[in-house]
């Protein structure tokens, strides 16, 4: 194992002078007049570590097998470097291959392939320098949500990834049986879920919302983090058959308590990720999207702005007075299509936006009712270039009322009996939110795919690794 010291991101730190060993795998080999320079990575930094092999200082063989892909041991001495872009390299003393790669067939090859053909090789473009960026941001990122709400006093919740509600009350789910569907029983005309391993119909969930309601409803401030699961069969460069999400859940807080926490996170996570990956944003600036960095810097800096939904239906309809195209009709009672989504958060404001206070129809059954009785206390953080990047709500407290969505939404009242139970037994006002953190990340690098930023992607049709 590799000793905190001993990674290339911490040798490349230090004086010349020093011996030093380093282990990693070759992302390209050049050969001069009597000397061979190999760029070693080991993950540990965007930076490569440069390897120097004077001629004749290892044996022919061992240098043949040094090739690009190759997973090698180096030791020797840290020297100051001439070239551009590092302070040392590594002069080569002793070479040792743990596994060549023959250049002949090895898919990486240094340049021009496309992020399609990258996907392909999931098991290979760890080691390039895109996903490399991607993987330690996404790191960095997870860290620095946890890093976020632990130092608030929030309580972390593994929400059951085998649920048997349906959270969203969507039903865009992945169901869970160990029964032969394709063949039922003789006789049998549908299928008798009493027979199936958990006795009832269960699902992948949805969202750890509904259980982290449960531990809110003790621990005051929870959240839940991990995988969520969705059979929208929605091809889009912006959704996933598998999912991160991060729900934080607030006993005593209200939809504005929600909006500024939303608020406070989004801007706590983007400056952890620029103080902590300086390099890998620097990369996707210059390489992916030439505004990431002005982008996250501005946001981390400027006021969100909030308006209800009302208020943007109206700005939109006066963009179509004024001769805007709207693919999707705009009228008070339509969801905000992405167009819409972009559109004011992109032109009209030109920051993050919160959209609160959406038509009851089209937002979920758990979400509070307004006293107009046409609206629920709904939140969705809009951002640019991506869109919807949270979406949250203070949650309907009052039992009758709760009842009454369930009902109307036509979902089965036994399978939210204890949800409905929370509000007959202590209930209180209580609010949450749920990021993407796929979102997230699309958002922090300017990866144009969300299949880019996952590192095995779920969607229609594809599920290799
Ligand atoms: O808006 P959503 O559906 O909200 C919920 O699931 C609530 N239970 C959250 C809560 O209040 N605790 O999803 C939340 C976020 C979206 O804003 C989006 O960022 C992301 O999850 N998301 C997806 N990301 C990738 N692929 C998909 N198919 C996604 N669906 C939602
Ligand atoms: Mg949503």
């Amino acid at each position: 194992m590799i000793e905190k010291d001993g990674y290339i991101r911490n040798l490349l730190q230090k004086s010349p002078g020093v011996a030093a060993e380093a282990r990693g795998w070759v992302k390209t080999r050049r050969d001069g007049k009597g000397v061979h320079f190999i760029q070693l990575n080991d993950g540990s930094s965007f930076q490569d570590l440069q390897v120097v092999i004077d001629a004749g200082t290892v044996p022919e063989p061992t240098l043949a097998q040094a090739t690009t892909g190759a997973c090698l041991r180096v030791s020797g001495e840290l020297v100051a470097s001439p070239g551009a872009g590092q302070a040392v390299e590594l002069k080569a003393r002793e070479i040792e291959v743990y596994g060549p790669a023959n250049p002949a067939t090895y898919p990486l090859q240094k340049k021009g392939h496309t992020m399609e053909f990258l996907r392909e090789i999931a098991h290979l473009r760890t080691r390039s320098n895109t996903f490399g960026a991607v993987f330690r941001v996404r790191n960095a990122l997870s860290f620095a949500i946890h890093r976020f709400f632990q130092e608030r006093g929030f309580l972390y919740v593994h929400a059951p990834i085998i649920s048997g509600s349906d959270a969203e009350g969507a039903g865009r789910m992945f169901q869970v049986t160990t029964l032969d569907l394709m063949n039922l029983p003789r006789g049998q005309a549908s299928v008798d879920y009493t027979q199936d391993f958990f006795g009832k119909p269960t699902n992948l969930t949805v969202s750890g919302q509904l259980e982290a309601e449960i531990f809110a409803l003790a621990f005051s401030n929870v959240y839940t983090f991990g995988p969520t699961f969705r059979a929208e069969n929605s091809n889009t460069p912006r959704h996933l058959a598998e999912f991160w999400m991060v729900e934080p859940e607030m006993a005593f807080c209200d939809l504005d308590g929600n909006r500024r926490l939303a608020e406070e996170f989004l801007k706590y996570i983007i400056a952890y990720v620029l103080e902590d990956c300086p390099a890998d944003l620097d990369f996707f600036n210059k390489r992916i999207e030439s505004t990431v960095l002005q982008t996250l810097e501005h946001v981390a800096t400027s006021d969100f702005e909030h308006l209800p939904y009302t208020e943007a239906v109206h700005i939109l309809e006066k963009a179509r007075d004024g001769g805007r195209n709207w693919e999707f009709p705009v009228f008070w009672g339509a969801d905000l299509q992405s167009e819409h989504e972009r559109y004011l958060t992109e032109e009209v404001f030109r920051k993050p936006v919160v959209v609160t206070d959406y038509p009851r129809e089209i937002k979920a059954f758990y979400m509070f009712l307004n006293d107009d009785e046409k609206t629920v206390r709904a939140m969705d953080v809009l951002v640019p270039r991506i869109g919807e990047i949270i979406g949250g709500s203070q949650r309907e407290d009052r039992y009758d009322l709760l009842l009454d969505r369930i009902r109307a939404h036509g979902l089965r009242e036994e399978d939210y009996w204890w949800y409905l139970e929370l509000r007959k037994y202590g209930t209180v006002p209580h609010a949450g939110f749920g990021l993407g953190l796929e979102r997230m990340m699309m958002y922090l690098t300017g990866m144009k795919n969300i299949r880019d930023v996952i590192p095995f992607p779920r969607t229609p049709g594809s599920a290799e690794f």
